[in-house]
């Protein structure tokens, strides 16, 4: 009996006890949060460019030349890379000059390249693999080739203004001399003044003499450019990336027609042909060109609204300084301009010599100058530039590629980094690139070469390194494709591609697609970059960009929590993804990165 009473008391005790405890447990209960919703990003906002130079990639029919069908059938190595977006050099009908950024027909393809059917089934390929398409826009000039300069130069009504036309500036001292109209100089050398005996008249030039300016002062010029936007919209490009922009407008001549001089820089260095003997105030950055790329904003957005598209994106091609860089996303006033301008700080602003505190001074340059609301982008190279390793250290590919990766925005990639692709060497002899023949001899011409980092993509390591099945290519292979190749580099178990592989996959992580970021010199070597987003897995690369090793401590690191996983390690590191970080502290290699994963903030 008493056991019975007793174990009813315990019964009816536990029950008691048990729902208290529910009870207290439902009201103290700390609330589980929810990670943030996630907002919808357009295409653009976080993907991968992969920038093409058609010339360079792939060549399909034998003739040394990389073409449209070549690009078509290497579609998937861009899928394989794990990139949203390729971003084709011109593949227009050129004279090739400027190897097509010297455009005669701005509606067609260029035979060397191709057809339109080569070119619709190009962008029909892409589309069914999620690629997107972005054409390169060339607006500031035109071939002398072209039908408006033909018929501009034969002053034919509605084209006697399409082109900067100037009559020779007066020479007291001998009437009969025929002056330049000013002291202005071409991008690649020599005056940008080219004489025409047919119309008795200078024209204007800033790129290469067959590269003649267009007059954006002439309303029916700014119609045929959006025309020619419009056209390619329709034929399914996503977007453009704007060639040149800077140098859409010069000053005008005073009222007795002559133009003013720029004024010297005062390099010694340099003679009167070479661009940089004077600074440029009156052929570039001029306000006017901010609202002529305002207005091509709203000609796209409202093509798209009109068809009912994804976002057609608008790329900015702007050496300029921070301001007039920023001008491009927009004004003041609301004007919406570019969806951003290309970020050349890596490429203009840090190289070798660089030091961490450098890196993170530089990435902090643009995020902190960027108007709010926009989208940053990262470039390491570009047609125009020493490749990424050779301007850097080939030991950083890696590394480069993970800041790339793991920095807010897009990343852009040239042909050739994901495998980290080397400037190849271009003798005097086999030299093309007019910046470099326009010096006129041997000397210096790798100074102003854009051969080197032009050379043909190494896809494997048979002959021409699988680029052409030609002879002779139209700029020699790079020596070392034996050694550096995307087939090699998906044979073997650890290679720049595999970790490139890694790092695209990884920017799925909402920390790297909608998190914050933190940038900071932990030693002058090392540099680190967190990105996190509360609720989600934090991400830190710390990567030594010195020639030797480092130690950087990582305890008094914000946003960083113990345990760290590695998810990405550089080739050459002794540690590989899956290890585990538990010190406070971590050494590096020369040129070691590690991008590791650490619990939420
Ligand atoms: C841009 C291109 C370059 C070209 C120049 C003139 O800078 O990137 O390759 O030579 O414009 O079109
Ligand atoms: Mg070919
Ligand atoms: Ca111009």
């Amino acid at each position: 009996m008493c056991n019975r009473v007793f174990s009813i008391a315990l019964g009816t005790g536990l029950v008691v006890g048990v729902v208290v405890g529910v009870v207290t447990w439902l009201l103290v209960r700390t609330p589980v949060e929810e990670p943030p919703r996630l907002l919808d990003l357009d295409w653009w906002e976080h993907t991968v460019i992969y920038q093409i130079y058609p010339r360079s990639f792939k060549d399909s029919d034998g003739d040394g030349i990389g073409d449209l069908k070549g690009i078509t059938s290497e579609l998937e190595h861009l899928v394989d890379a794990g990139v949203g977006a390729l971003w084709m050099s011109p593949v227009f009908k050129s004279p090739m000059k400027d190897f097509g950024y010297d455009i005669s027909d701005f509606y067609d393809i260029h035979e060397e390249y191709g057809t339109m059917a080569d070119f619709e089934e190009l962008v029909a390929k892409a589309h069914s693999l999620g690629l997107k398409v972005i054409l390169d826009y060339v607006p500031n000039h035109a071939s002398i080739e072209s039908h408006y300069f033909i018929k501009s130069e034969a002053r034919e009504p509605g084209y006697e203004n399409y082109f900067v036309w100037a009559d020779p500036r007066p020479d007291p001292e001998n009437p009969n001399n025929r002056l330049v109209p000013s002291n202005w100089i071409s991008q690649f050398g020599g005056t940008v003044w080219e004489w025409s005996e047919k119309r008795q008249q200078f024209y204007l030039h800033q790129f290469a003499i067959e590269q003649a300016d267009f007059n954006f002062r002439e309303q029916a010029v700014k119609d045929e450019m959006v025309n020619i936007m419009t056209f390619w919209l329709e034929k399914g490009a996503d977007g453009f990336r704007v060639d040149a922009i800077p140098h859409l407008f010069e000053t005008e001549p005073d009222e007795n027609g002559i133009y003013p001089d720029e004024p010297l820089s005062g390099n010694m260095f340099l003679n009167p042909d070479q661009p940089g003997y004077t600074t440029q105030v009156h052929v570039r950055d001029l306000k006017e060109l901010y609202v002529v790329v305002y207005d091509w904003k709203t000609a796209i957005e409202t093509w798209r609204w009109n068809n009912r598209t994804d976002a057609k994106v608008l790329l900015a091609e702007a050496y300029a300084n921070i301001i007039n860089t920023m001008l491009y996303y927009g004004d003041e006033k609301g004007r919406s301009g570019a969806h951003f301008p290309f970020n050349f700080d890596f490429i203009t602003s840090l190289n070798a010599n660089s030091n961490a505190r450098d890196f993170a001074y530089i990435i902090k340059h643009w995020l902190t100058y960027m108007p709010k609301g926009n989208v940053a982008n990262w470039v390491f190279g570009n047609h125009d530039q020493s490749r990424m390793p050779s301007r850097f250290r080939p030991n950083m590919v890696d590394g480069l590629n993970s800041l790339n990766m793991l920095l807010p925005g897009v990343a852009v990639t040239y042909q050739g980094e994901e495998i980290g692709m080397r400037d190849g060497f271009v003798s005097w002899e086999d030299t093309v690139d007019v910046a470099a023949i326009n010096q006129g001899d041997e000397t210096n011409y790798l100074d102003y070469s854009r051969d080197p980092c032009r050379t043909p993509y190494h896809w494997n390591n048979s002959t021409n390194a699988g680029f052409s099945t030609s002879e002779k290519t139209w700029l020699p292979v790079a020596e070392d494709y034996m050694e550096i190749n995307l087939q090699a580099q998906k044979d073997a178990d650890r290679s720049h591609f595999k970790v490139y592989q890694i790092l695209t996959r990884l920017r799925k992580e909402p920390a790297l697609s909608h998190g914050s970021y933190h940038v900071e010199a932990l030693t002058a070597n090392t540099l680190l970059l967190i990105r996190y987003l509360k609720g989600y897995d934090t991400y830190a690369l710390v990567f030594n960009v010195g020639d030797e090793p480092d130690i950087a401590l990582l305890n008094e690191v914000p946003f960083l929590k113990f345990p760290l996983t590695m998810v990405a390690t550089s080739v050459h590191s002794p540690r590989v993804p899956g290890n585990i970080h538990t010190i406070d502290h971590i050494e590096l290699d020369a040129g070691e990165a590690i991008v590791l994963k650490g619990p939420p903030t």
